[in-house]
């Protein structure tokens, strides 16, 4: 559920009307709804929550590590963190945001493959839940980190368990042949190494198998893997009080039936990992974010082919402002903003002007028909939309416009034309020749 709705014919974020924000801040932009993001967060939260299960020995409720990756603006971070989120993060800059936004260092995680020694470190002062594991070299140079700092840190190995899942190969992570993490083998025999290491405290396992997973089975089979890792490790005398079962649960993009309910994949852990004696971590950043916002794009013309009859929909957002059709072949819902006063239905090509023919967003899609000037929605693009932006073709950044209720307001300006050829530098010898733009 999401608070995108068509009211008195125009598509509303909470209270407040599309077409007013498109025309006070300009397009394209992506729309954020406060409420929606609440919402996703608390149905997850509560749904695992309330799996008497899923507790920890001392009573701790499952820590609900938001992927910050998905989204980062520093107000959604700061909204979920009223909520009680922590953070997963991949980057020092994303644990800067997530302490920035408010989330305590306690409740903050650091995953990838390619943590430098500065990251650890800075992670480390910090003083975060736990380090991600995910090789050998990287186990070793965080021993020499942490007792060149006189600190040990608290770690969890992420085992590959030979599961991949998700909605494109590009975003399948637990394949054995993808690069994340290590074999259950080497997980073993690197948690020894770590209980050996008094820089190094091992406090569980983790896994991820990939994202937008819209089938419960792969999580399952993964989950039962590491339930038999945790009893092994154990079995081997090693303590395990924590483990990590990842992100990745699927969102509805509109065109498929609906995923797994936080519900249904609460019950499944539960049943599958539960009672093992834990403290849990999840890592959801699709689900709490997708649907809760939307790129709004306003079409610029309509160009129809003499030849082939073939209509592409020119509109002023491109692969730039959303690279997830380019990149995986995703499918976002296209809506209108202002419903269309006829039945008519046109089929386009969506296209956005960046010059090359990856920049497609749709082709052959049916949508009433629209004509230049018109403003059209992009859904759920809250998750993986404006992070993964880019200024090719030197367009600058989509700004980003955060609703609550009947209040807006602009989280991220549009960069000026000035602002973004500002932040390059002319050197020495070709300054007496710059030329000014304005
Ligand atoms: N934890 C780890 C270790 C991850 O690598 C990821 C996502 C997550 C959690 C969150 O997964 P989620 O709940 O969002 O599925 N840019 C791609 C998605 C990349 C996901 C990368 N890892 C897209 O637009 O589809």
């Amino acid at each position: 559920m999401n608070h995108f709705d068509i009211r008195d014919g125009e598509m509303h974020a909470e209270g407040v009307s599309i077409r007013e924000l498109a025309e006070r801040v300009g397009t394209p932009l992506y729309v954020y709804s406060s409420a929606t993001f609440e919402r996703h967060f608390q149905v997850f939260s509560q749904a695992l929550w309330a799996q008497d299960a899923l507790q920890s020995p001392k009573n701790e409720a499952p820590l609900i590590a938001y992927a910050t990756k998905a989204n980062s603006n520093l107000a959604v971070l700061q909204t979920l963190a009223e909520q009680g989120a922590g953070a997963d993060t991949v980057s020092e800059g994303e644990i800067r945001k997530a302490l920035t936004a408010g989330i305590p260092p306690e409740r903050i995680v650091f995953s990838g493959v390619g943590k430098t020694d500065e990251e650890m470190a800075f992670a480390l002062k910090t003083g975060i839940y736990q380090l991600n594991v995910e090789s050998k070299p990287e186990l070793e140079r965080l021993s020499h980190v942490a007792a060149s700092l006189g600190l040990v840190a608290p770690i969890v190995i992420r085992i590959n368990p030979g599961v991949g899942a998700g909605g494109h190969a590009k975003i399948t992570t637990g394949g054995a042949k993808d690069k994340f993490g290590v074999s259950a083998r080497e997980a073993i025999a690197l948690y020894g190494q770590a209980a050996a290491d008094p820089n190094i405290a091992p406090m569980g396992i983790a896994c991820h198998i990939g994202s937008q997973i819209t089938d419960l089975a792969p999580m399952q089979a993964a989950f039962s893997k590491m339930r038999g890792w945790v009893q092994e490790l154990r079995a081997g005398g090693l303590s395990v009080e924590r483990l990590d079962l990842g992100g990745g649960l699927g969102v509805p993009y509109f065109n498929m039936s609906e995923p797994p309910s936080p519900e249904d994949f609460a019950q499944m852990v539960a049943l599958t990992v539960g009672n093992l004696g834990v403290r849990y971590t999840f890592e959801p950043g699709r689900l709490i974010a997708a649907n809760a916002g939307i790129l709004v794009s306003r079409v610029i013309h309509i160009h129809e082919r003499e030849d082939s009859g073939q209509k592409f929909l020119v509109v002023d957002a491109a692969m730039n402002d959303l690279i997830r059709p380019a990149m995986y072949d995703a499918y976002h819902d296209i809506r209108p903003v202002v419903a269309v006063q006829t039945n008519e239905t046109a089929t386009y090509d969506v296209v956005g002007p960046v010059c090359e023919t990856g920049d497609t967003f749709t082709r052959g899609r049916d949508l009433p028909a629209l004509k230049a000037g018109d403003l059209v929605a992009f859904m759920s693009a809250g998750a993986y939309g404006a992070v993964m932006g880019s200024e090719y073709n030197s367009r600058p950044l989509a700004p980003e416009v955060l609703v609550r209720d009947t209040d807006w307001a602009v989280v991220r300006p549009r960069p000026s034309y000035e602002e973004m050829m500002n932040r390059e530098v002319l050197p020495e010898w070709l300054r007496p020749h710059r030329v000014r733009a304005d």
